[in-house]
């Protein structure tokens, strides 16, 4: 099967109910957090995707047995510390930062050398921003130039951090809360506000953590070395992945969309927050609350009138994955849109903020940029005639489907690469676009 597609129409009218993949974050770290609880925990609605699989292969060769059953993962722990890997295992993160950065953590106690690689895109990425922290905590860490492939044997002789975040960096704040958890004494974190599923899942999974919030930070302080049960956990719908149908629809005629089930914790949804500042018709609905989380139905209509906007920094990090579809609105805006700060944008599966500028300069959106600071100018009637090609870089699947919402928003005749790198995180992204009635050709 080729692996690009082709996109030469527009996306016509849709009124539609969909749902999306599950969420990435609490799928990683429900079956990390399963790997080190006493007994069965059951995960259903697991997202099926490569970083998610690559996490389940993962435990496995570390001696944490899974079974699948229907819908659900059943994950056999045996607690704390429980991994049991043969000596010299290599484990492989693939594409995933969040894999890749939060195992070392639970790793720095395993008494066997363990080798972890990645792929193409995740071994030109910083690992010292992780690995810093967990030596000091005492763990044995050897790496060449701060990236992948990192040696890593487990040691007994660990003690408690003080540990400031200050990048807004949930893998960093989680990878320095999963080392505490098999290390004595109390870990203490202050860390700029970022998405906070592993505090909420600590909470609800009864482990011993205080939080306290500032307006900018969070103060963080978990107690190790103490054992857990397994639990059970419905994964729900993911922001980020309904981030491309939000945008479609807002950029598309008299269209309405209804994404159901999705996670809206407060620290994930900086994309509607932000669109709705651009004057964007979204609405929550059937709100529930989940073990901690929060869950409701998105309801999006096309806005005709699309505002510039002066985008907080507070929101970078709530909308951190986001930025990408929200540069498509800026780019239809009326008015110059201003982003600041966006530094951490080019440490992702590929430096995000310099291919998203190449990108809209390209489609022929003016941007002026200024170090890490944007200025985006919108043009409402923005139309494509062009023919573009797209090119693979690096693997990062959501470059391949911003560019596809772009094919589908503003038109022109595209032909875009890296169909697979879907796999990623969104697996059925073209089935959904294709039921919405996109012409989307390989
Ligand atoms: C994630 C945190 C974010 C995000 C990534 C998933 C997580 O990375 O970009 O896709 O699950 O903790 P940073 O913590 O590096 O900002």
């Amino acid at each position: 099967m080729p692996n690009h597609i082709y996109i030469d129409k527009k996306i016509p009218t849709f009124k539609k109910i969909i749902r999306v993949s599950s969420d990435k974050s609490l799928s990683i770290r429900t079956i990390l957090l399963a790997s080190q609880a006493v007994g069965t925990s059951k995960i259903s609605n697991l997202l099926e995707s490569e970083d998610v699989l690559n996490t389940l292969k993962t435990i496995k060769k570390l001696g944490i047995n899974y079974k699948k059953t229907k819908n659900c993962y059943e994950i056999y722990g045996f607690g704390l510390n429980g991994f049991n890997p043969k000596n010299n295992t290599v484990i492989n993160a693939g594409n995933s930062g969040t894999l890749g950065r939060l195992i070392l953590s639970l790793l720095i106690k395993t008494n066997k050398k363990i080798k972890l690689i990645g792929d193409k895109s995740l071994s030109k990425r910083d690992f010292s921003r992780v690995t810093s922290p967990l030596k000091q905590f005492g763990a044995n860490i050897k790496s060449n130039k701060n990236s992948l492939p990192i040696n890593i044997q487990g040691t007994d002789f660990l003690r408690p951090i003080n540990y400031l975040e200050k990048k807004g960096s949930a893998q960093c704040k989680s990878s320095v809360m999963l080392a505490a958890l098999n290390t004595p004494g109390t870990t203490i974190i202050k860390a700029k506000k970022s998405r906070n599923h592993t505090e909420l899942l600590f909470k609800y999974l009864n482990l011993p953590i205080k939080v306290r919030s500032t307006k900018n930070y969070d103060l963080i302080e978990v107690k190790g070395l103490q054992q857990f049960n397994a639990f059970n956990y419905v994964i729900p719908g993911d922001i980020s992945s309904s981030s491309f149908f939000i945008v479609l629809t807002i950029l598309s005629k008299n269209s309405k969309i209804r994404i159901q089930n999705v996670n809206i914790n407060e620290s994930r949804v900086g994309i509607i927050t932000i669109l709705r500042k651009m004057n964007c018709n979204i609405s929550l609905q059937n709100k529930k609350k989940y073990k901690g989380e929060k869950i409701a139905d998105i309801v999006v209509k096309s806005s005709k009138k699309i505002k510039k906007i002066n985008c907080p920094t507070s929101l970078n990090s709530s909308a951190i994955d986001e930025f990408l579809i929200i540069f498509l609105i800026a780019a239809k805006a009326n008015g110059i849109s201003i982003f600041k700060d966006l530094g951490e944008l080019n440490k992702k599966e590929s430096p995000r903020l310099n291919i998203g500028l190449k990108f809209l300069h390209m489609i022929g959106v003016k941007v002026e940029r200024e170090k890490d600071n944007i200025k985006i100018h919108g043009n409402p009637n923005l139309e494509i005639t062009k023919n573009l090609h797209i090119k693979k870089y690096l693997k990062d699947h959501r470059v391949f489907m911003m560019s596809c919402i772009a094919a589908l928003s503003f038109g022109g005749k595209w032909k875009i690469d890296d169909k697979d790198s879907i796999n990623t995180s969104f697996p059925i992204f073209l089935k959904i676009l294709k039921n919405l009635g996109a012409n989307i050709r390989w």
